[in-house]
Protein backbone atom coordinates (compact mmCIF):
# COMPACT_ATOMS: atom_id res chain seq x y z
CA UNK A 1 0.00 0.00 0.00
CA UNK A 2 1.20 3.53 -1.12
CA UNK A 3 1.47 6.10 1.77
CA UNK A 4 -1.15 8.24 1.44
CA UNK A 5 1.18 11.97 0.60
CA UNK A 6 -2.25 13.53 0.68
CA UNK A 7 -2.92 13.01 3.97
CA UNK A 8 -0.08 14.59 6.12
CA UNK A 9 -2.18 15.46 9.16
CA UNK A 10 -4.04 11.58 10.09
CA UNK A 11 -2.30 11.18 13.23
CA UNK A 12 -3.94 7.65 14.27
CA UNK A 13 -4.01 5.96 18.19
CA UNK A 14 -4.79 2.46 18.68
CA UNK A 15 -5.65 0.99 21.57
CA UNK A 16 -5.40 -2.65 22.50
CA UNK A 17 -1.99 -2.83 20.06
CA UNK A 18 -0.52 -5.54 21.20
CA UNK A 19 -3.53 -7.74 20.78
CA UNK A 20 -3.84 -10.67 18.01
CA UNK A 21 -5.87 -8.03 15.64
CA UNK A 22 -3.78 -4.94 16.59
CA UNK A 23 -0.24 -6.23 15.94
CA UNK A 24 -1.37 -6.64 12.63
CA UNK A 25 -3.39 -3.25 12.35
CA UNK A 26 -0.69 -1.17 13.52
CA UNK A 27 1.82 -2.64 10.61
CA UNK A 28 -0.52 -2.20 8.18
CA UNK A 29 -1.50 1.78 9.28
CA UNK A 30 2.13 2.26 9.67
CA UNK A 31 2.90 0.83 5.29
CA UNK A 32 -0.19 3.40 4.68
CA UNK A 33 0.62 6.41 6.94
CA UNK A 34 3.91 6.32 8.04
CA UNK A 35 5.30 4.87 10.82
CA UNK A 36 5.11 7.90 12.93
CA UNK A 37 1.58 8.64 12.52
CA UNK A 38 0.86 5.78 14.14
CA UNK A 39 0.29 5.81 18.04
CA UNK A 40 0.15 2.06 19.57
CA UNK A 41 -0.90 1.99 22.89
CA UNK A 42 -1.47 -1.02 25.41
CA UNK A 43 -1.01 -2.20 29.10
CA UNK A 44 2.36 -3.32 28.42
CA UNK A 45 5.21 -1.18 29.41
CA UNK A 46 6.66 1.11 27.04
CA UNK A 47 10.54 -0.24 28.02
CA UNK A 48 9.78 -3.78 26.98
CA UNK A 49 8.55 -2.20 23.56
CA UNK A 50 11.51 -2.23 20.65
CA UNK A 51 12.28 0.73 18.61
CA UNK A 52 10.87 0.07 15.18
CA UNK A 53 7.50 -0.67 17.09
CA UNK A 54 7.71 2.36 18.26
CA UNK A 55 5.76 5.49 18.75
CA UNK A 56 4.39 3.29 21.83
CA UNK A 57 2.89 4.70 25.13
CA UNK A 58 1.46 2.28 27.81
CA UNK A 59 -2.34 3.41 28.11
CA UNK A 60 -5.01 1.79 29.89
CA UNK A 61 -8.08 2.44 28.33
CA UNK A 62 -10.14 3.20 31.64
CA UNK A 63 -7.72 6.49 32.57
CA UNK A 64 -9.76 8.96 30.03
CA UNK A 65 -7.64 11.59 31.58
CA UNK A 66 -4.41 9.90 30.15
CA UNK A 67 -6.27 9.11 27.05
CA UNK A 68 -6.71 12.82 26.47
CA UNK A 69 -3.69 14.17 27.19
CA UNK A 70 -1.74 11.33 24.58
CA UNK A 71 -5.05 12.91 22.30
CA UNK A 72 -3.81 16.58 22.22
CA UNK A 73 0.19 15.79 22.65
CA UNK A 74 -0.05 14.03 19.53
CA UNK A 75 -2.92 16.05 17.66
CA UNK A 76 -4.33 13.06 17.14
CA UNK A 77 -6.84 12.55 14.31
CA UNK A 78 -8.52 8.77 14.42
CA UNK A 79 -8.73 6.06 16.62
CA UNK A 80 -9.39 2.51 16.48
CA UNK A 81 -10.47 0.95 19.63
CA UNK A 82 -9.51 -2.31 19.99
CA UNK A 83 -8.93 -2.80 23.74
CA UNK A 84 -11.36 -5.10 25.18
CA UNK A 85 -12.32 -8.56 27.00
CA UNK A 86 -12.91 -11.78 24.35
CA UNK A 87 -16.17 -13.94 24.50
CA UNK A 88 -14.87 -16.94 26.97
CA UNK A 89 -12.91 -15.13 29.08
CA UNK A 90 -15.45 -12.27 29.51
CA UNK A 91 -17.88 -15.27 30.77
CA UNK A 92 -15.16 -15.97 33.67
CA UNK A 93 -15.52 -12.63 35.24
CA UNK A 94 -18.74 -10.60 33.59
CA UNK A 95 -18.63 -7.58 35.51
CA UNK A 96 -15.01 -7.22 34.80
CA UNK A 97 -15.72 -7.59 30.65
CA UNK A 98 -18.81 -4.88 30.90
CA UNK A 99 -16.79 -2.67 32.59
CA UNK A 100 -13.67 -2.67 30.42
CA UNK A 101 -15.87 -2.96 27.29
CA UNK A 102 -18.34 -0.34 27.37
CA UNK A 103 -16.05 2.52 30.05
CA UNK A 104 -13.39 2.27 27.14
CA UNK A 105 -15.92 2.81 24.84
CA UNK A 106 -17.40 5.32 26.54
CA UNK A 107 -13.85 6.90 27.20
CA UNK A 108 -12.89 7.12 23.29
CA UNK A 109 -16.50 8.34 22.06
CA UNK A 110 -16.21 11.22 24.78
CA UNK A 111 -12.75 12.28 23.72
CA UNK A 112 -13.69 11.66 20.26
CA UNK A 113 -16.79 13.99 20.47
CA UNK A 114 -15.12 17.05 23.04
CA UNK A 115 -11.35 17.13 20.43
CA UNK A 116 -13.77 16.56 17.14
CA UNK A 117 -11.62 13.51 15.76
CA UNK A 118 -12.02 12.96 12.05
CA UNK A 119 -13.13 9.12 12.72
CA UNK A 120 -13.07 6.17 15.12
CA UNK A 121 -12.96 2.77 14.19
CA UNK A 122 -14.27 -0.07 16.93
CA UNK A 123 -14.98 -3.76 16.72
CA UNK A 124 -18.45 -5.18 16.99
CA UNK A 125 -18.36 -9.28 16.83
CA UNK A 126 -20.68 -12.20 15.31
CA UNK A 127 -21.36 -12.63 19.23
CA UNK A 128 -24.34 -10.43 18.78
CA UNK A 129 -25.88 -13.10 17.58
CA UNK A 130 -28.32 -15.36 19.55
CA UNK A 131 -30.54 -18.40 19.35
CA UNK A 132 -33.13 -16.69 17.74
CA UNK A 133 -30.70 -15.81 14.76
CA UNK A 134 -31.02 -17.70 11.61
CA UNK A 135 -28.56 -20.43 12.24
CA UNK A 136 -27.43 -20.73 8.70
CA UNK A 137 -26.65 -17.19 7.97
CA UNK A 138 -27.32 -14.18 9.81
CA UNK A 139 -28.76 -11.38 7.82
CA UNK A 140 -27.42 -7.64 8.66
CA UNK A 141 -30.49 -6.69 10.15
CA UNK A 142 -31.19 -9.88 12.37
CA UNK A 143 -32.77 -9.58 15.51
CA UNK A 144 -30.20 -9.35 17.87
CA UNK A 145 -29.82 -11.43 21.18
CA UNK A 146 -26.25 -12.57 22.73
CA UNK A 147 -25.79 -14.83 25.09
CA UNK A 148 -22.72 -13.88 26.69
CA UNK A 149 -21.52 -9.89 28.31
CA UNK A 150 -18.71 -9.93 25.71
CA UNK A 151 -21.56 -10.17 23.38
CA UNK A 152 -24.49 -7.78 25.66
CA UNK A 153 -21.51 -5.11 25.58
CA UNK A 154 -21.16 -5.52 21.31
CA UNK A 155 -24.32 -5.21 21.02
CA UNK A 156 -24.86 -1.87 23.38
CA UNK A 157 -21.68 -0.52 21.94
CA UNK A 158 -23.16 -0.44 18.31
CA UNK A 159 -26.20 1.37 20.19
CA UNK A 160 -23.58 3.82 21.06
CA UNK A 161 -21.57 4.51 18.39
CA UNK A 162 -24.77 5.23 16.35
CA UNK A 163 -25.82 7.56 19.28
CA UNK A 164 -22.50 9.69 18.77
CA UNK A 165 -23.20 9.29 15.25
CA UNK A 166 -26.80 11.09 15.44
CA UNK A 167 -26.33 13.20 17.94
CA UNK A 168 -23.14 14.48 17.97
CA UNK A 169 -21.88 13.75 14.57
CA UNK A 170 -18.85 11.64 15.43
CA UNK A 171 -17.66 9.78 11.99
CA UNK A 172 -17.54 6.73 13.97
CA UNK A 173 -17.39 3.17 11.95
CA UNK A 174 -17.86 -0.98 13.00
CA UNK A 175 -17.50 -3.98 11.88
CA UNK A 176 -18.68 -7.44 13.36
CA UNK A 177 -15.35 -9.28 12.70
CA UNK A 178 -15.69 -13.13 12.73
CA UNK A 179 -13.51 -15.38 14.28
CA UNK A 180 -10.04 -14.35 13.34
CA UNK A 181 -7.11 -16.65 12.50
CA UNK A 182 -3.65 -15.43 12.47
CA UNK A 183 -0.04 -16.45 13.23
CA UNK A 184 1.59 -12.74 14.56
CA UNK A 185 -0.12 -12.98 17.79
CA UNK A 186 -2.06 -15.53 19.93
CA UNK A 187 -5.43 -15.30 20.03
CA UNK A 188 -6.84 -13.31 22.96
CA UNK A 189 -9.49 -15.15 24.65
CA UNK A 190 -12.23 -15.68 22.07
CA UNK A 191 -14.40 -18.66 21.48
CA UNK A 192 -13.16 -19.19 17.86
CA UNK A 193 -9.27 -19.49 19.38
CA UNK A 194 -9.20 -22.87 18.12
CA UNK A 195 -8.69 -22.24 15.12
CA UNK A 196 -5.80 -20.35 16.05
CA UNK A 197 -4.28 -22.75 18.26
CA UNK A 198 -5.01 -25.71 16.41
CA UNK A 199 -1.83 -24.64 14.11
CA UNK A 200 0.55 -24.01 16.81
CA UNK A 201 -0.09 -27.75 18.07
CA UNK A 202 -0.07 -29.25 15.01
CA UNK A 203 3.58 -27.96 13.98
CA UNK A 204 4.72 -28.70 17.51
CA UNK A 205 3.14 -31.84 18.65
CA UNK A 206 1.29 -33.11 15.47
CA UNK A 207 -2.28 -33.61 17.49
CA UNK A 208 -4.80 -31.63 18.68
CA UNK A 209 -7.90 -31.51 21.43
CA UNK A 210 -10.48 -29.58 19.92
CA UNK A 211 -12.28 -27.99 22.98
CA UNK A 212 -15.65 -26.98 20.50
CA UNK A 213 -16.97 -30.32 18.60
CA UNK A 214 -15.91 -31.61 14.77
CA UNK A 215 -19.67 -30.28 13.38
CA UNK A 216 -19.81 -27.01 15.17
CA UNK A 217 -19.47 -24.62 12.03
CA UNK A 218 -18.50 -20.99 12.84
CA UNK A 219 -17.76 -17.57 11.26
CA UNK A 220 -14.18 -17.40 10.47
CA UNK A 221 -11.52 -14.85 8.44
CA UNK A 222 -7.65 -14.74 8.16
CA UNK A 223 -6.63 -11.42 9.54
CA UNK A 224 -5.28 -10.45 6.00
CA UNK A 225 -8.78 -9.84 5.09
CA UNK A 226 -9.99 -8.56 8.35
CA UNK A 227 -7.18 -6.13 8.37
CA UNK A 228 -7.95 -5.11 4.79
CA UNK A 229 -11.99 -4.91 5.72
CA UNK A 230 -10.93 -2.62 8.09
CA UNK A 231 -8.58 -0.07 6.24
CA UNK A 232 -11.19 -0.24 3.59
CA UNK A 233 -14.18 0.45 5.51
CA UNK A 234 -12.29 3.79 7.39
CA UNK A 235 -11.32 4.57 3.67
CA UNK A 236 -15.01 4.45 2.10
CA UNK A 237 -16.50 8.19 1.71
CA UNK A 238 -18.85 8.74 4.68
CA UNK A 239 -22.08 8.83 2.75
CA UNK A 240 -21.90 5.62 0.93
CA UNK A 241 -22.05 3.97 4.85
CA UNK A 242 -25.59 3.17 5.56
CA UNK A 243 -25.95 1.31 7.83
CA UNK A 244 -26.51 2.13 11.50
CA UNK A 245 -24.90 -0.58 13.44
CA UNK A 246 -21.59 -2.78 12.56
CA UNK A 247 -21.43 -4.49 9.25
CA UNK A 248 -21.35 -7.88 9.01
CA UNK A 249 -18.42 -9.09 7.24
CA UNK A 250 -18.27 -12.74 5.67
CA UNK A 251 -15.52 -14.72 4.16
CA UNK A 252 -15.29 -18.47 5.73
CA UNK A 253 -17.59 -20.62 7.27
CA UNK A 254 -15.96 -24.22 8.76
CA UNK A 255 -16.07 -26.75 11.41
CA UNK A 256 -12.95 -28.03 13.41
CA UNK A 257 -13.64 -31.44 11.35
CA UNK A 258 -13.62 -29.53 8.15
CA UNK A 259 -9.91 -27.59 9.76
CA UNK A 260 -8.34 -30.42 10.88
CA UNK A 261 -8.66 -31.78 6.68
CA UNK A 262 -7.73 -29.01 5.75
CA UNK A 263 -4.09 -29.34 7.76
CA UNK A 264 -4.19 -32.86 7.21
CA UNK A 265 -2.96 -31.77 3.68
CA UNK A 266 0.28 -30.61 5.03
CA UNK A 267 0.99 -32.40 8.01
CA UNK A 268 -0.99 -35.86 7.20
CA UNK A 269 -0.22 -37.61 10.44
CA UNK A 270 -1.91 -34.89 12.45
CA UNK A 271 -4.60 -36.21 14.60
CA UNK A 272 -7.41 -34.25 15.89
CA UNK A 273 -9.30 -35.04 19.43
CA UNK A 274 -12.28 -33.40 21.14
CA UNK A 275 -13.08 -32.64 24.43
CA UNK A 276 -16.27 -29.95 24.58
CA UNK A 277 -16.18 -27.60 27.08
CA UNK A 278 -17.35 -24.16 28.54
CA UNK A 279 -16.56 -22.66 25.49
CA UNK A 280 -19.30 -25.38 23.53
CA UNK A 281 -22.38 -23.26 24.49
CA UNK A 282 -21.41 -19.97 23.28
CA UNK A 283 -20.50 -21.21 19.67
CA UNK A 284 -23.99 -23.38 19.78
CA UNK A 285 -25.48 -19.55 20.39
CA UNK A 286 -23.92 -17.97 17.30
CA UNK A 287 -24.72 -19.02 13.45
CA UNK A 288 -22.54 -20.37 10.89
CA UNK A 289 -22.34 -17.70 8.98
CA UNK A 290 -23.57 -14.50 8.14
CA UNK A 291 -24.77 -12.44 4.64
CA UNK A 292 -22.52 -9.62 4.20
CA UNK A 293 -24.55 -8.25 0.98
CA UNK A 294 -24.99 -4.65 2.61
CA UNK A 295 -20.94 -4.65 3.03
CA UNK A 296 -20.27 -5.72 -0.48
CA UNK A 297 -22.94 -3.28 -1.84
CA UNK A 298 -21.98 0.01 0.37
CA UNK A 299 -18.02 -0.23 0.68
CA UNK A 300 -17.66 -3.14 -2.29
CA UNK A 301 -16.75 -5.71 0.54
CA UNK A 302 -15.11 -8.78 -1.01
CA UNK A 303 -12.80 -11.49 0.89
CA UNK A 304 -9.96 -12.78 -0.38
CA UNK A 305 -8.70 -16.34 1.57
CA UNK A 306 -10.65 -19.38 1.38
CA UNK A 307 -9.82 -21.97 3.22
CA UNK A 308 -7.11 -23.65 1.44
CA UNK A 309 -5.05 -20.48 1.01
CA UNK A 310 -5.14 -19.79 4.73
CA UNK A 311 -4.26 -22.63 5.83
CA UNK A 312 -1.57 -22.41 3.14
CA UNK A 313 -0.54 -19.27 4.39
CA UNK A 314 -0.53 -20.29 7.82
CA UNK A 315 1.91 -22.56 7.22
CA UNK A 316 4.02 -20.78 4.84
CA UNK A 317 4.67 -18.46 7.80
CA UNK A 318 4.40 -20.56 11.02
CA UNK A 319 6.32 -23.61 9.57
CA UNK A 320 9.71 -22.19 9.49
CA UNK A 321 9.13 -20.91 13.31
CA UNK A 322 8.80 -24.62 14.10
CA UNK A 323 11.72 -25.52 12.13
CA UNK A 324 14.35 -23.09 13.67
CA UNK A 325 12.81 -23.48 17.30
CA UNK A 326 12.71 -27.72 17.15
CA UNK A 327 16.82 -27.27 15.33
CA UNK A 328 17.79 -25.19 18.21
CA UNK A 329 16.10 -27.51 20.60
CA UNK A 330 18.35 -30.30 19.55
CA UNK A 331 21.65 -28.42 19.33
N1 LIG B 1 -9.84 -11.78 17.52
C1 LIG B 1 -11.07 -12.04 17.12
O1 LIG B 1 -11.35 -13.13 16.62
C2 LIG B 1 -12.15 -10.99 17.26
C3 LIG B 1 -13.41 -11.27 16.73
C4 LIG B 1 -14.42 -10.31 16.87
C5 LIG B 1 -14.14 -9.07 17.45
N2 LIG B 1 -12.89 -8.85 17.95
C6 LIG B 1 -12.67 -7.55 18.60
O2 LIG B 1 -11.49 -6.93 18.13
C7 LIG B 1 -10.86 -6.21 19.19
C8 LIG B 1 -9.42 -6.67 19.35
O3 LIG B 1 -9.43 -8.06 19.58
P1 LIG B 1 -8.08 -8.92 19.73
O4 LIG B 1 -8.41 -10.29 19.24
O5 LIG B 1 -6.94 -8.20 19.15
O6 LIG B 1 -7.99 -8.98 21.32
P2 LIG B 1 -6.71 -9.36 22.20
O7 LIG B 1 -7.25 -9.89 23.50
O8 LIG B 1 -5.74 -10.17 21.43
O9 LIG B 1 -6.06 -7.93 22.46
C9 LIG B 1 -6.66 -6.98 23.30
C10 LIG B 1 -5.56 -6.05 23.79
O10 LIG B 1 -6.17 -5.11 24.66
C11 LIG B 1 -5.28 -4.87 25.73
N3 LIG B 1 -6.01 -4.38 26.89
C12 LIG B 1 -6.77 -5.08 27.77
N4 LIG B 1 -7.24 -4.26 28.73
C13 LIG B 1 -6.78 -3.02 28.45
C14 LIG B 1 -6.90 -1.76 29.08
N5 LIG B 1 -7.61 -1.60 30.21
N6 LIG B 1 -6.30 -0.69 28.50
C15 LIG B 1 -5.57 -0.83 27.37
N7 LIG B 1 -5.40 -2.00 26.74
C16 LIG B 1 -6.00 -3.09 27.28
C17 LIG B 1 -4.61 -6.22 26.01
O11 LIG B 1 -3.36 -6.04 26.67
C18 LIG B 1 -4.46 -6.78 24.59
O12 LIG B 1 -3.19 -6.50 24.03
C19 LIG B 1 -11.75 -6.42 20.42
O13 LIG B 1 -12.65 -5.36 20.53
C20 LIG B 1 -12.49 -7.67 20.10
O14 LIG B 1 -13.71 -7.73 20.77
C21 LIG B 1 -11.90 -9.77 17.87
Amino acid sequence: MEHHKNQPSTVILVTGARGQIGTELVAALRKVYGRKQVIATDLHDAAAIPDQQRPYHQLNVLDKDDLESLVVTYGVTQIYHLAATLSAKGEEAPLKAWHLNMQSLLNILEVAKDHKLDKVFWPSSIAVFGPSTARKISPQDALLDPQTVYGISKEAGEQWCAYYREHYGLDVRSLRYPGLISYSAPAGGGTTDYAVAIFHEALQNGSYECYLNPDTALPMMYMDDAVRATLELMNAPKEALKERGAYNIGALSFTPAELAIALKMHIPDFTISYNADKRQSIANSWPAGVDDAVARHDWNWQPEYDLTAMTKDMFDHLEPVYKNSNAATMS
